[in-house]
């Protein structure tokens, strides 16, 4: 388990409510980075990498879920979005050989990583993630950022 020494919580009770939380972290977040997004099906990670997209002056029209095509890039004014789903890859060799790391090196590039926790390699080298659950109603999501 990674040492993470800050932790931020944060509350949302709709999309774009959680299209706001993702403006925040383009804030606390800065290039570049490796950020794991943890959360299960449709709790929102997407809609939140949205929302970070359009902070970072890219069109956001683009930003569809990456669990068919793996990596999506979107072109901010400073900084270039990667976005990845690794939901359909299985083992940490297939990872290594999408580029990730690369990725994740260059200066300007915040990466996005959804089910990147499936990896032990991705997590030991994240800078950050963000976990997302359900709240009570059916729209809200409890968000934990760590660092
Ligand atoms: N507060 C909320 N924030 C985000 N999405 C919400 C919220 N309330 C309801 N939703 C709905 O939840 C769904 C979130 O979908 P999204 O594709 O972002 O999930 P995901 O976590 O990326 O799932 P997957 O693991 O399948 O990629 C959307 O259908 C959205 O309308
Ligand atoms: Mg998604």
């Amino acid at each position: 388990m990674k040492n993470w020494t800050r932790e931020k919580r944060l509350r949302t009770r709709s999309v774009q409510g959680t299209l706001g939380l993702g403006q925040m972290l383009t804030e606390l977040l800065a290039a570049p980075k490796l950020v794991v997004l943890r959360g299960e099906l449709g709790m929102g990670k997407t809609v939140l990498v949205k929302g970070m997209a359009e902070a970072l002056g890219a069109d956001a029209e683009e930003v569809t879920s990456p669990t068919f095509t793996l990596v999506h890039e979107y072109k901010g004014v400073k900084t270039r979005l990667i976005h990845l789903d690794l939901y359909r890859l299985t083992t940490e060799r297939e990872v290594e050989g999408i580029g990730l790391w690369e990725m994740a090196e260059a200066p300007d590039a915040l990466v996005m990583v959804e089910w990147g926790d499936k990896f032990a390699n991705v997590m030991e080298r994240a800078d950050a993630e963000v976990s997302i659950t359900q709240g009570e109603a059916e729209d809200e999501r409890l968000l934990v950022v760590r660092w």
